[in-house]
């Protein structure tokens, strides 16, 4: 039975590339097939996070998901640390994972930096708790951005050296969902970097809590070349910034890069980034007022994700116990 399990951290504020790579196609999703989202604060804590920091983030962060459309009726909406299950598989897909497929991964080589001896060993691991989280419900669709490819592919690699290792044809390997026009949105002063809640400057990045004035004037300052805008997309090859905001574009209005550059090939930024900042503005802003409004009931967003953890349980729990009669642990 297909289902979709997908995950975000509560490690800081929302981008928009969180939410045209993610949030959005979340909400696409809602009602095609059953949605488990996940707010994963285990993983979060794999970089230090000072704790009320990391309370507001996950209440912000549900914020954010209902903002945009999740619907706690129609996806179990929870956060990760509320299900124990998850933790419980991940330390079996330790002992399944190998050293060196842990060392291969990108995010691992970016994130620890040179002083690997110094990186929380959670860091390291983190790949196999993100598998324990899509297959503790037997998830067979994960949407995520472009950088989370890497970690699906490991995910099917552990189910199937799981299922290998124990005779068993258990868990399914998950496909990798990653589609649209803006499954890697790129910084606003750098095309060839990704937006990410973590770049040092502010101008860089839409985050989820700007306000009209702020998305304008971040959109106006964006770094672009001094061409026109092409009418094809083979035009944008090479211009890296120019693609980035065509991108977003076509992922606001729902629209694909060709039939935009239709309507706007041979403008120049000057008239093209003003239609930009009206979309983004008008798509944006009332997720960021709802937002704000949300986070001033803290006590219901806490109330939803309980619910939500309820409800993840019953599908997680049985799999477990599954998990550990097939693993030979006696009950
Ligand atoms: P995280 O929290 O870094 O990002 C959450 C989601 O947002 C997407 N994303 C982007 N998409 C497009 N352009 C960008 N600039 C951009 N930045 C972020 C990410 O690809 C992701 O889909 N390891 C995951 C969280 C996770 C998870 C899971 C995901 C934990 N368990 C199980 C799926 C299934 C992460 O750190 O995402």
């Amino acid at each position: 039975k297909p289902r979709i399990f997908s995950g975000i951290q509560p490690s800081g504020g929302l981008t928009l590339g969180n939410y045209l790579g993610a949030l959005k196609r979340f909400v696409a999703e809602q009602g095609r097939m059953e949605t488990v989202y996940c707010l994963v604060d285990q993983h979060a804590i794999t970089v230090w996070q000072d704790p009320d920091a990391l309370r507001r983030q996950t209440r912000e962060l549900a914020a954010g998901f209902i903002a945009s459309g999740i619907d706690p009726a129609k996806s179990i909406l929870f956060n990760q640390s509320q299900v124990a299950e998850h933790a419980q598989l991940a330390w079996i897909f330790n002992c399944v994972a190998r050293m060196g497929w842990m060392q291969r991964m990108t995010q691992w080589k970016d994130k620890a930096g040179k002083n690997t001896q110094n990186a929380s060993l959670g860091l390291l691991a983190y790949p196999a708790l993100m598998a324990a989280d899509i297959l503790v419900y037997h998830a067979t669709h994960v949407p995520v951005g472009e950088d989370q490819k890497q970690h699906v592919e490991l995910t099917r690699d552990i189910a199937n050296k799981f299922n290998h290792d124990y005779k068993v044809d258990f868990f399914p390997e998950p496909e990798p969902v990653i589609e649209g026009a803006a499954t890697r949105v790129m910084s606003l002063r750098d095309g060839s970097k990704k937006m990410s809640k973590s770049d040092p400057s502010d101008m860089s990045r839409i985050n989820m809590t700007d306000d009209a004035d702020a998305i304008a004037q971040k959109i106006r300052k964006a770094k672009t070349d001094p061409e026109a805008l092409p009418s094809e997309a083979k035009g944008l090859e090479g211009r890296p910034e120019a693609r980035n905001l065509v991108n977003i574009y076509a992922a606001l209005a729902d629209m694909s890069v060709d039939d935009v550059l239709r309507e706007v090939g041979g403008k120049p930024f000057s008239e093209f980034k003003p239609m930009l900042s009206d979309l983004a503005v008008d798509k944006m802003a009332p997720i960021s007022t709802e937002m704000a409004r949300l986070m001033q009931n803290p006590d219901e967003i806490d109330a939803i994700l309980r619910r939500g953890a309820e409800q993840a349980r019953e599908i997680a729990a049985p799999i477990l116990q599954r998990t550990y009669d097939i693993v030979g642990m006696v009950r």
